[in-house]
C-alpha cells in the first residue's frame, strides 16, 4: 500500500492475508478485534480513480493496524453501486448480494472467534445496505440465540472531527459529496504514481438527489457530485491520511473498549 508499507515487518503480523492460520490463532489468544475495509469499484469522476472507494478505508485501516495492531481483514472492494452503472469501469453487487455477503463474511469470522468486527467503509452508498445486512445477522441471533457474543460496528473513514476539519480547511465548499477532493487526494497518497490530470468543467459540479444510473449520468455527466477534484493533491492526502488514522484508531479503541 504505496509509502505506508514497512517491508520486512516481524511477527505478528497483524495482516489477515499476510498471516498464516497458527499466526491468526495466537491473535485469537489474546484479542477478538478485526477491520473489514470495505468499498466500492465506480467511477469518480474525471481524475479519480475507479478503485477510490476501496484503497480510502485499506490504507486508513492499514495505518490504524500500524497503530494498535489490530488485525486488518482483506477489503471487501465491490459494494452497492448502482448509481454510477451508466459510467465504463463501474462494478456493483445488487443490496441483496451485498447483504448476503456480509452475512457470510461476519459468520466465518465470528467461527474463528473474532467477536467485535468493524466494518471501515469508504462509500457512502453502501450504509444504508451494510446497516440493512447488520440488522439482518442480529435478528439470525435474537431469534435462534448466537454461540458466541459479537458485535459489529459500520464507520467511514470521512466521518472523524480531525478528518472533517482539514478537509473545511483544504476545500470549503469544493468537497462536495462524491468524487470530493479528500478521497482523491488520499488515493493520489496512496498510489501517487497514478495522479490524474483534468479540466473540470463548470469547476464545482451540480448537486441534486441519486437515483438509477441512467438519472444519474443526465445530472451529473462527468461524474462528480458538488465537488472540485482538480484541488486533489499526494500532500493533501497525506495530511488527510494522518487525520483519518487517528479518528479511526480512536473510534475502533471505544468500541473494542465498550462495556
Ligand atoms: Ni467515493
Amino acid at each position: 500500500m504505496g509509502r505506508t508499507e514497512r517491508p520486512n515487518r516481524k511477527c505478528p503480523m497483524p495482516r489477515l492475508q499476510l498471516s498464516t492460520w497458527q499466526e491468526v490463532d495466537t491473535y485469537l489468544h489474546s484479542r477478538r478485534d478485526i477491520i473489514m475495509p470495505i468499498g466500492s469499484t465506480e467511477q469518480h469522476g474525471p481524475n479519480g480513480l475507479i478503485g477510490t472507494d476501496s484503497i480510502c478505508p485499506e490504507i486508513i485501516a492499514n495505518g490504524v493496524e500500524e497503530k494498535s495492531g489490530v488485525m486488518v481483514g482483506p477489503t471487501l472492494s465491490i459494494g452497492m453501486a448502482q448509481h454510477h452503472m451508466a459510467f465504463a469501469g463501474t462494478i456493483t453487487y445488487r443490496p441483496q448480494v451485498l447483504i448476503e455477503t456480509l452475512k457470510d463474511v461476519v459468520a466465518s469470522l465470528t467461527k474463528h472467534g473474532f467477536e467485535r468486527i468493524y466494518f471501515l467503509n469508504g462509500h457512502g452508498g453502501n450504509i444504508a445496505t451494510i446497516t440493512a445486512a447488520f440488522n439482518e445477522i442480529y435478528t439470525e441471533s435474537s431469534l435462534k440465540g448466537s454461540n458466541r457474543p459479537f458485535r459489529l460496528k459500520l464507520q467511514s473513514w470521512f466521518m472523524g472531527r480531525r478528518f472533517r476539519e482539514i478537509s473545511k480547511e483544504l476545500y470549503g465548499d469544493s468537497e462536495g459529496s462524491h468524487a470530493t477532493p479528500s478521497e482523491v487526494s488520499l488515493s493520489y497518497y496512496a498510489y501517487p504514481d497514478f495522479v490524474k490530470k483534468a479540466e473540470m468543467s463548470p469547476k464545482i459540479a451540480a448537486k441534486g438527489p441519486i437515483r438509477d444510473a441512467d438519472d444519474y449520468r443526465r445530472r451529473f455527466p462527468d461524474g462528480r457530485i458538488g465537488s472540485d477534484p482538480s484541488l486533489s493533491t499526494v500532500a493533501h492526502g497525506e495530511r488527510i491520511y494522518h487525520a483519518s488514522v487517528e479518528d479511526m484508531a480512536e473510534d475502533l479503541k471505544a468500541f473494542v473498549d465498550e462495556a
